[in-house]
């Protein structure tokens, strides 16, 4: 019988997906969480076929380069795969896939959840009753932006923009969208299509960020782009933070050309965000948990696994990206 092969594995994965891949590989697994630095991972690859990381190891081309020879596939633990230098694998021959689809109900909650606390202020209210601030009720106090029958203007209409946008029906929201093509009655119900994203920010009460990071959205929601939004809208980011200039969205936040920001992701996260963010009343801020639970960490690694398994298998992978 033919040897398992080595899954370098990146972070600590959930019980299931650990348990299935020491049945079916030899897992060096990472009991203790640590973040490796790129000279780890350079050195641990060259004791195995392929590797699991998640978005927190950053593979750019000098990392890939340095990899062993020996490693076939970067099997990620994530839909987004911009911590990856999928041009540098293809020129070593790594084949690199990712988890779509088993996080979009995950990631859509959490969009719809930094859209209501950013509208109704409940970071400034929850801290207003934490720190015992709270002396007084009248019309006036902590008055927000009702969201009902407003537009929800989404950015990328993938999978997890088309659940965000389901969900905001249920508030009888009217969906706008921009996409790189139109979809399909069956997946458009009704939204409005427009062609560029100058037309849909105009359209936008609330601007929902669902594109993935590449050099085209790179900084895309810029003081250009944010000046065409209504005034009083609400931009919503569970995407990544490469997507937003951070200076441009902070300026309008302070000016109060935006009412309110919900945000999951961040430019230089976790450590080394803007600092202006800390300081606002008027954003919503999470540590980038849009899939974080318990159903969709099983689903992201099972997922990863199917995509192992068919490298292994000598098959196409079903979520090959590279
Ligand atoms: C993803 O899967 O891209 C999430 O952001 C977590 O990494």
């Amino acid at each position: 019988m033919s040897e398992k092969p080595t899954v370098l594995v990146g972070r600590k994965l959930p019980d299931a997906v650990e348990a299935r891949l020491s049945r079916d590989y030899n897992a060096i697994l990472n009991p203790d969480d640590k973040l490796y630095s790129a000279d780890e991972l350079i050195e641990l690859s060259h004791q195995a076929d392929a590797i699991l990381p998640c978005h927190s190891e950053h593979f750019t081309a000098e990392v890939i380069e340095k990899l062993s020879d020996r490693v076939k596939v970067i099997a990620n633990f994530s839909v987004g795969y911009d911590h990856v230098d999928t041009e540098a694998a293809k020129k070593k021959g790594i084949i690199v896939t990712n988890t779509p689809d088993v996080l979009s109900d995950a990631t859509a909650e959490i969009a719809i959840l930094l859209m209501l606390a950013a509208a109704r202020r409940a970071s400034e209210g929850e801290r207003l009753v934490r720190s015992a601030g709270w002396k007084d009720w009248s019309p006036s106090f902590m008055v927000g932006t009702q969201v009902t029958g407003k537009r929800f203007g989404v950015i990328g209409m993938g999978r997890v923009g088309r659940v965000a946008a389901e969900r905001a029906r249920g508030f009888d929201m009217d969906i706008h969208y921009y996409n790189r093509s139109r979809l399909g009655p069956d997946l458009e119900k009704g939204a409005t299509f427009h062609e560029n994203v100058d037309d849909l920010l105009a359209k936008s009460d609330v601007l929902s960020i669902h594109c993935p990071a590449t050099p085209d959205t790179k900084g895309l929601i810029n003081a250009e782009k944010i000046a065409l939004l209504p005034d009083g809208a609400i931009v919503v980011n569970t995407s990544r933070g490469a997507v937003v200039d951070d200076d441009a969205l902070i300026a309008a936040l302070k000016s109060g050309k935006l009412a309110a920001a919900g945000l999951d992701v961040f430019n230089g996260e976790p450590a080394d965000i803007h600092p202006g963010y800390r300081t606002l009343d008027n954003v919503f801020l999470l540590p980038h948990i849009g899939s974080a639970t318990m159903e969709t960490r099983d689903g992201m690694g099972f997922r990863a696994l199917d995509n192992l398994d068919a490298v292994f298998a000598g098959k196409e992978p079903k979520d090959r990206v590279a």
